[in-house]
């Protein structure tokens, strides 16, 4: 959850070192610092590769950027002909620094930290690729699938593609566990979100795992509610990140029996620190550590947050708080 990131002043100094966000992502040297970074700090039990999810539109071959304080800006598809444009079998020679990133991460890494690739899933980086920008309600990627699912459904089978091959080469080059971001699977109603979370998380774990059958996969269907539970059980992933919203005691009973719970401090309960940061963490111990869980956050760290505040969860989470 951006355990790399802006919060940390070695990172804001690494990051002006590169013209743009992406050229930074797809720069190995840089990318294998940005991930160290928090490590040097911090008793992480794991390392998440320094990436981000909109690689995927990059490598795809459409035109993706960061522009300062406004976030991520894409040339939008929106029609059958955009989707012709789209190269499925150049994502990986385009995203090729990614790999040589990864594997000069685990030839750095102890034995005892893992490593974690990630992606996102098809619905949150279709929503980026249909709307062009962040910080909207998905209202023309939601029209799309609503009135033209059939044409919609062609961009899912792109992604779900890409995505799987990218991962599947992740693997290979030494990550040992993936997560898939589906930041905005809580827009969709029921019907939608078994159609287009559920089936597409579910056929790119059966892809990865038809080829790495072991990899532990972390699905993360953020603010999916009651449906956490069906996407845990019918997609085979081996973990499920909860955002902080869901009660403990319904995680342990509903998902902890079908598979690793990680989760979910509230990351501006982070960003605030005090007595409150204090207890928040010791329930989730208190709450998740009878069954398989891994602690982590909600959502990504909040870019004001002081790095005080993360040691303070390290420490009481090894004093067994
Ligand atoms: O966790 C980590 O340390 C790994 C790195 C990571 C980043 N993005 C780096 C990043 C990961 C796992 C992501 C995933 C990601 N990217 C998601 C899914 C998780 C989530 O937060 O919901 C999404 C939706 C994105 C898309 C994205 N990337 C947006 C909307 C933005 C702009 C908003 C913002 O916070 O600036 C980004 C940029 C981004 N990705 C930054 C970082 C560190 C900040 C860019 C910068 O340094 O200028």
């Amino acid at each position: 959850m951006r355990q790399a990131g802006r919060y940390l002043p070695e990172y804001r100094e690494l990051r002006t070192q590169a013209k743009n966000f992406l050229d930074f992502c797809l720069n190995p040297e840089m990318a294998i610092e940005a991930t160290r970074q928090p490590l040097r700090r911090y008793a992480f039990d794991a390392a998440i590769l320094f990436c981000d999810i909109l690689v995927i539109p990059h490598g795809l071959g459409q035109d993706v950027a960061f522009r300062e304080g406004e976030g991520p800006v894409l040339e939008p598809i929106r029609t059958a002909a955009d989707l012709d444009g789209l190269e499925i079998d150049a994502v990986e020679d385009r995203l090729a620094p990614v790999f040589e990133t990864v594997s000069g991460i685990a030839e750095g890494l102890d034995e005892k930290t893992a490593l974690i690739g990630f992606a996102g899933a098809p619905f949150t980086v279709a929503l980026y690729m249909v709307e062009g920008r962040g910080g909207t309600e998905g209202t023309n990627v939601r029209r799309w699938a609503a009135e033209r699912p059939d044409e919609f459904s062609r961009l899912m089978d792109i992604l779900c593609e890409s995505t799987s091959r990218y991962l599947i080469r992740q693997v290979e080059h030494g990550a040992e566990a993936l997560q898939l971001f589906d930041s905005w699977a809580g827009l969709l109603p029921e019907s939608q979100f078994r159609k287009w979370i559920i089936e597409p998380n579910r056929r790119i774990v059966e892809a990865v795992r038809a080829v790495h059958p072991d990899v532990p996969i972390i699905g993360f269907p953020r603010n999916a509610g009651v449906l956490y539970r069906d996407f845990a059980e019918q997609t085979g992933v081996s973990g499920i990140s909860i955002d902080a919203s869901v009660p403990l005691d319904w995680a342990a009973r509903e998902l902890q029996p079908l598979c690793t719970v990680q989760g979910n401090l509230d990351n501006h309960v982070l960003l605030s620190g005090g007595a409150l940061l204090d207890s928040e963490v010791k329930r989730i111990l208190d709450g998740l550590s009878d069954g398989p869980f891994i602690f982590n956050l909600g959502h990504g760290v909040l870019p004001p947050t002081p790095p005080a505040h993360v040691e303070r969860v390290v420490e009481l989470i090894r004093n067994g708080a």
